[in-house]
């Protein structure tokens, strides 16, 4: 993929390296009187090394050590969409739904190019994907607050209805809210026509056996998991969509996967190849 040129990625890519330039994250000369460097407690230029600096370069190093570098390009991205941010405070099946963005990125941003050309896919529209899918999410899904009793069948919004399928697909409120959501925030961020599309079928695309085996093998999936997706949810998973937003929604349920995988559920012996069983997570 294309990487987009960011002072983000360059102060990460920095604080990976060990260089740091201290003017450009802001260090200043030590304030006059400052002088009492003994304990080691000044950078030679003066700067207190508890102080902005420092910890932006330990935060950049501690990010790496958890997120993989191959998103560092696109953190740039994530910053310019302010409405992402506010994911951090939902919890949504115990998952924090900026974390689940994030996620998603690092597995896009491991999809080879030459996946993507097969697919006729640019690096750019799928990361635009991953990121626009589910910021509009709301407290609606926020376990704290989430009420059962008002989950109901319902109607894709009118102006969502001219894609492919939405004008008679499975509609659940409040899970679906955030669709309507994610795609007028899209759109207030210019997103093409094709990410626009993306995220309002992100839970409705039908996956092609093609592109599941073409992002399977990508991502080293295993067989089971690859039938598990495809067979999800049939009468949901029904409308005609393109390759882009087939992949956003493999992506998103391979990250529904991981979460109960690393949450200890297979490893507690659930997982088999009863359907019934194999289906406890839940993807919104
Ligand atoms: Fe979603």
């Amino acid at each position: 993929m294309t990487p987009v040129p960011a002072e983000a990625a360059k102060s990460i890519n920095d604080a990976a390296e060990g260089r740091c330039d201290l003017n450009y994250f802001g260090g200043g000369p030590m304030e006059e009187g400052a002088s009492n460097n003994s304990e080691g407690k000044y950078e030679k230029s003066g700067v207190l090394k508890s102080e902005y600096p420092y910890r932006r370069e330990l935060f950049y190093k501690t990010l790496l050590e958890v997120l993989n570098p191959k998103i560092v390009a696109y953190l740039e991205r994530l910053y310019q969409v302010e409405e992402l941010l506010s994911l951090s405070g939902i919890i949504s099946v115990g998952e924090n739904q900026l974390h689940h963005v994030i996620r998603m990125l690092e597995m896009a941003a491991s999809i080879p190019d030459s996946v993507l050309e097969v697919l006729k896919i640019t690096g750019e529209e799928l990361i635009a994907g991953v990121i626009f899918h589910d910021v509009g999410k709301g407290k609606e899904v926020d376990d704290r607050i989430f009420e059962a009793s008002l989950v109901q069948k319902s109607r894709a919004p009118a102006y969502l209805r001219h894609y492919p399928g939405m004008n008679w697909a499975e509609w659940t409120v409040p899970f679906h809210n955030h669709i309507g959501e994610s795609h007028q925030t899209a759109k207030k961020y210019h997103c093409s026509q094709k990410v626009l599309e993306a995220v309002a079928l992100h839970h409705h695309v039908k996956i092609r056996p093609r592109t599941m085996n073409l992002i399977g093998d990508a991502l080293n999936i295993s067989k089971i998991v690859r039938l598990d997706i495809f067979h999800y949810k049939p009468a949901q998973y029904a409308a005609p969509g393109s390759n882009l937003a087939q992949v956003i929604a493999i992506l998103d349920q391979m990250c529904a996967i991981e979460k109960k995988w690393f949450s200890g559920v297979f490893r507690a012996g659930t997982w088999n190849r009863s359907r019934s069983n194999m289906r406890w997570f839940v993807i919104w």
